[in-house]
């Protein structure tokens, strides 16, 4: 789909462009008027729309020009017509149009033998707003490409795409940039004894994997002008990479399993936010950290009771080997250590009770850095990647003591309350003394029917990651 952004009147343009109109109500319909075709879309009162109704504004044209096999649409959008808009950047508003746009075209065919593409060829935007326009297009560009470029590798199914896959994911994502990849295999990491990453990838046949990503942008200006040494270090993103959870040898029943190759999610976010960081040419120090194992079951699995020495040193009593993506990200957490980041996200789909707590609307983040959370609220509301903050209290601490080992990776007795908290608790044992935040973003890891978007994979949160770095 070509987007072009231009101060032009509609009226100069061929009929074959669909004019799309905005009507205040009525029910969304294709007039004939003097050989012009207008999809009328409902938008409600202009002084109604905000920055949320007014994506899926965007995406609902494209869903809509693509159900009707529509090629060529026109539509006139003027800021200066929305008052709650206006109160944005015109940049922000032409990045947001377009970014949602392009999201709302996506469709992943890679395993249909007919590809049955978007009809969609083009959209004409006219706007008095020529310059900005333009610039939030180019803006919006380089992070849709990325988003959905997550969304093929989290779409892409278990069997094809495995920890070495994953690797290969990254190196592929970040050809043509400055950013670096390398990968450590099991004989490197049981050097660095990743205990946590190595016990719960042993069972599968091909072995885990520890994918790190590097991008250094010049001048970095939080690292010179600085004497406050906790402001130098990079923003280390880590992403739970689990290319498919069968639940281990306490296996996951029915359809509890049915999309658990999106259970990498966390680290193909990672992987297009380091892309889209490195393609933007960010003046910022990022690395990304992707523990990459398969959750298999065979005779090499861990299981119920055994203890995992942790290369922070701890010890971690396995008691549910269904809860592993904790597990593995426990290690990739202390290895983080070694950059002396001055900022720690974590993105997992860690917890399907983050589901029970918060519907599909939004990822749960915790974190005991009060700014920190008022800061991602902001930036979700910005981006569109919606986050809602969970408790991190001490109060949960005592759930993740285990029986022999000196933590349990579940609560004693199995409790059904508070799995996203204790989840997060957990992994807190692993971050002290770090700038952390943990990212539970299970409940955006598919799409739902008002998203308008393709189904499978939403490609969240990698938008917001981005905009982690622009503003850290
Ligand atoms: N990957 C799952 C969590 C998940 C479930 C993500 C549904 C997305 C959709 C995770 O590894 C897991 O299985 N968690 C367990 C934890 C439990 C054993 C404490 C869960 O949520 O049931
Ligand atoms: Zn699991
Ligand atoms: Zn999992």
């Amino acid at each position: 789909m070509k987007l072009i952004l231009k101060h032009k009147k509609l009226s100069t343009l061929p009929k074959a462009y669909t004019r799309v109109e905005l009507v205040e109500k009525g029910v969304e319909r294709l007039v004939e008027r003097g050989g012009v075709t207008t999809l009328e879309i409902v938008a409600g009162k202009p002084a109604k729309l905000t920055p949320r109704t007014f994506r899926a504004l965007a995406r609902g044209i494209v869903q809509s020009a693509k159900k009707l096999k529509l090629e060529k649409l026109a539509i006139a959008f003027d800021v200066d017509a929305y008052p709650k808009l206006k109160e944005k950047n015109i940049v922000w508003v032409y990045e947001t149009l377009t970014y949602n746009m392009l999201l709302a075209d996506y469709e992943f065919l890679n395993y249909k033998s007919k590809k049955q593409k978007s009809s969609l060829k083009e959209v004409f935007i006219s706007t008095p707003h020529e310059r900005e326009a333009g610039s939030g297009l180019r803006h919006a560009l380089i992070l849709a490409k990325h988003v959905n470029m997550c969304r093929d590798i989290a779409n892409t199914p278990g069997g094809d795409l495995t920890p070495s896959g994953l690797a290969e994911a990254a190196k592929t994502a970040l050809k043509g940039t400055s950013a670096t990849v390398s990968v450590l295999d099991e004989k490197e990491m049981q050097k660095l004894g990743m205990g946590g990453i190595l016990g719960v990838g042993g069972a599968a046949k091909d072995k885990p994997r520890f994918i790190i990503l590097e991008y250094r942008g010049q001048n970095d200006k939080n690292r010179k002008n600085t004497k406050d040494s906790s402001s130098k270090g990079p923003i280390v993103f880590v992403g739970k990479g689990i290319t498919f959870d069968t639940g281990g040898l306490q296996v996951k029943p029915g359809m509890a399993m049915y999309e658990m190759h999106m259970d990498m999610s966390g680290g193909a976010a990672v992987i297009a936010a380091v892309a889209t960081i490195a393609s933007l040419k960010l003046p910022v120090h990022v690395v990304g950290l992707i523990p990459a194992a398969e959750n298999a079951i065979s005779d090499s699995a861990i299981r119920p009771g055994d203890v995992l020495k942790m290369m922070s040193g701890k010890t971690v009593e396995v008691l549910h080997t269904d809860a592993e993506g904790r597990l593995i990200l426990a290690d990739a957490l202390h290895y983080a250590r070694t950059y002396k980041p001055r900022l720690v996200v974590d993105v997992a789909t860690l917890t399907g009770a983050s589901l029970i707590a918060l519907g599909q609307h939004a990822h749960a983040i915790m974190t005991k850095d009060r700014e920190l959370e008022d800061a991602l609220r902001e930036l979700g509301e910005e981006t569109g990647d919606y986050v809602a903050p969970l408790p991190l209290w001490d109060e949960y601490m005592q759930y993740t003591k285990g029986v022999h080992g000196d933590i349990a990776n579940i609560p004693q007795g199995d409790s059904k309350y508070g799995g996203t908290i204790n989840g997060a608790s957990f992994l807190s044992h692993f971050t002290k003394g770090l700038r952390w935040v943990h990212i539970d973003m299970a409940p955006r890891m598919t799409s739902v029917a008002s998203d308008k978007l393709a189904k499978g994979a939403t490609g969240e949160p990698t938008r917001l990651l981005v905009a982690i770095a622009e503003q850290f």
